[in-house]
């Protein structure tokens, strides 16, 4: 598979459940942007050894990336990497973390072990994983709501499952817009709700990265009590500035990510 190739495969498992991105990007080909370039691709996970980071990455590492460097979110119980291709410079940058199980409650690992003990690992790929979405059976909503109180994140992992959690439109290559807040001006204009905790924006061009994201999309999920709207996935916006250096900044902002995360979250709509 070539990098374009698996790129568009996820893109199109992606917009499945997340139609609102497939609308914006036709909002942008239509203001006349010729390419929508992707900044970067993020996905979710656990800490368990089945599945954790360096599982998930797998498809990436087989097929031209390399981790370039860490982060910790300790409030969120979160630790991610990011990994850049080695060649291709205009292939975007994966950014996956997992949920550190182990720092949370007995009755939240016991649930994540349970899930992921239904599930037999040798008729699944670690290749195959990221396109996979949820391996288990049909959720249970009071489980669900358990993980809820505890981590969003967990909660949102076991419905979702393995699955890309956001792309992310690079606003550098975008030819109709100059900055972040047009692009969200434009969002909003266009009846997209942003994702509003720690600002609009997050990050400052003194940090060279400013991210945006529309809040998550809702779709039907069967639950074992009956159907219930979840949120899905996320679309989000990156504006990178020029380091003294001269080069644009490619890393991430461990404090704007911790607020991304958020988009996610059920309350928030
Ligand atoms: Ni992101």
């Amino acid at each position: 598979m070539t990098t374009t190739q698996l790129f568009d495969k996820l893109w199109n498992e992606y917009t499945d459940r997340t139609p609102s991105a497939q609308k914006v990007k036709d909002l942008f080909e239509a203001q006349g942007n010729s390419t929508i370039a992707n900044d970067h691709v993020a996905f979710r996970t656990f800490d368990d050894p089945r599945v954790n980071i360096d599982v998930l990455a797998t498809t990436f590492l087989n097929n031209g990336y390399e981790y370039v460097a860490d982060y910790h979110f300790e409030k969120k119980k979160l630790y991610a990497k990011h990994f850049a291709h080695k060649t291709d410079k205009s292939a975007p940058l994966v950014f996956i973390s997992q949920l550190l199980t182990s720092e949370l409650s007995v009755e939240l690992q016991s649930i994540v072990n349970n899930t992921l003990n239904t599930v037999d690992f040798d008729t699944v790929s670690a290749e195959e994983l990221v396109f996979k979405g949820r391996l288990w059976n049909t959720p249970n909503f009071e489980l669900y709501n358990t993980l809820l109180n505890e981590s969003e994140y967990a909660a949102w992992l076991y419905v979702n499952g393995f699955c890309s959690n956001h792309f992310t439109v690079d606003i550098n290559k975008l030819d109709t817009f100059d900055n972040i807040i047009e692009v969200n001006n434009f969002l909003k204009q266009n009846g997209f709700e942003m994702n509003a905790s720690g600002g609009e924006v997050k990050g400052t061009p003194k940090d060279f990265l400013e991210q945006s994201s529309i809040l998550a999309d809702k779709f039907t999920v069967e639950f074992e009590e009956g159907p219930k709207e979840i949120t899905s996935c996320y679309y989000e916006f990156a504006f990178r500035h020029q380091m003294a250096n001269g080069e644009f900044f490619k890393g991430f902002i461990a404090n704007s990510a911790d607020k991304i995360f958020e988009s996610t979250d059920m309350l928030l709509k």
